[in-house]
């Protein structure tokens, strides 16, 4: 063995690789196994830089572990409890009761980061609460989207008389982020989404929500995070980071491509900071495909999963405009 005496002198030109440098250079995958034979006879769709799963998460997840799938980011808006029927075999949201969701929800998670995550890589989830109704089925002829499907939403119905009692916001995002870190996961924020002008909530004796969080965890201390595509400059010219507020006006626009999806400024910060060049991009509940657009759109890989046939197609449709945008854009 050799004693500390005999150490190597470094040139005063080499820095030393320390953690926090490693996590700065990531390694990522390679192409063979982004284009690997057992993910394309899989695939929804396949090209040399997306692949779209059209299965349940969990087999989705395990597929991807078998096919030795390393992923930089993972950014996703999962369906919200109690929310939307999306009409999928395993579809999560509709448990019975809300620690059902958030354990079946961190077990997605979990799996993800033991398998598939990279060790300097960051989760990123954007998740909106619920209030517990109580009331039974509406008879209103509520005017919200045909999707939400009254008669089978858990908080409709009688509940446990300590969480689930009628108008209690359920606390379902700060419950998923401390489940997870009571897992191990490291949170790094709980980014607050600020929608100006929301649509008003029909109530009398609350403030109205307007608001949804996206959380940032990491699984170790030194992790990826490029912070000068994104962040602010200061009066002496450094680039601070930015805020951990973000006024984005929610996305309307045809219901067709999906009702619940989310717009491209959400997962900017998140994907720019913390994929690298030619890095991979996963969304586990990916609906309509917007982080695998953002993703294109800036020369990263990406990976997205969705349990219901009809956003995969949208999904296909919304990358071919991209590409289609692209080639006209390069005959100008
Ligand atoms: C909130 S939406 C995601 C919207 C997406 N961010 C967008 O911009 O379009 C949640 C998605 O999770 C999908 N989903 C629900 N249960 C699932 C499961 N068990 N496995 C895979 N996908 C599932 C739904 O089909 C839905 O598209």
């Amino acid at each position: 063995m050799r004693g500390e005496d005999d150490k190597p002198t470094l040139s005063p030109h080499v820095r030393p690789a320390t953690k926090a440098n490693e996590a700065m250079h990531p390694v990522v995958m390679s192409e063979a196994a982004f284009t690997s034979k057992l993910l394309r006879d899989a695939a929804y769709y396949a090209d040399d830089t997306i692949l779209i799963l059209n299965m349940d998460v969990r087999e989705g997840i395990d597929l991807l572990a078998k096919a030795d799938v390393e992923v930089n980011c993972v950014v996703t808006s999962p369906p919200f409890y109690g929310q939307r029927d999306y009409e999928v075999d395993r579809q999560i949201g509709l448990e019975a009761h809300p620690s059902e969701f958030i354990s079946t929800l961190a077990d997605v998670f979990d799996a993800i980061g033991a398998s598939i995550l990279a060790a300097n890589g960051s989760l990123w989830v954007n998740i909106g609460d619920t209030y517990w109704s109580g009331k039974g089925e509406h008879k209103s002829g509520e005017s919200k989207q045909s999707a939400r499907r009254f008669g089978v939403r858990p908080q409709d119905k009688k509940g446990d008389g300590k969480w689930c009692v009628p108008k209690q916001l359920l606390l379902i995002p700060h419950r998923l982020a401390i489940e997870l870190q009571d897992r191990g996961w490291l949170v790094r924020n709980d980014n607050v989404w600020v929608k100006p002008n929301p649509i008003p909530d029909q109530v009398r004796d609350r403030c109205s929500m307007s608001h949804e969080y996206v959380f940032h965890f990491v699984k170790e201390r030194w992790y990826y995070f490029d912070k000068n595509s994104v962040g602010r400059s200061s009066d002496n010219g450094t680039v601070l980071p930015p805020l951990d507020t973000w006024e984005l006006p929610p996305v309307r626009g045809p219901a067709r491509r999906h009702r619940a999806r989310f717009s491209e400024e959400l997962v900017r910060i998140p994907i720019l900071t913390t994929t690298p060049p030619r890095g991979v991009v996963l969304d586990p509940f990916a609906g309509s495909g917007t982080s695998l657009i953002f993703a294109r759109k800036h020369g990263f890989r990406a990976i997205g999963i969705d349990a219901k046939q009809s956003y995969c197609e949208t999904m296909v449709d919304q990358l071919n405009q991209v590409s289609e945008e692209e080639i006209d854009g390069a005959d100008d």
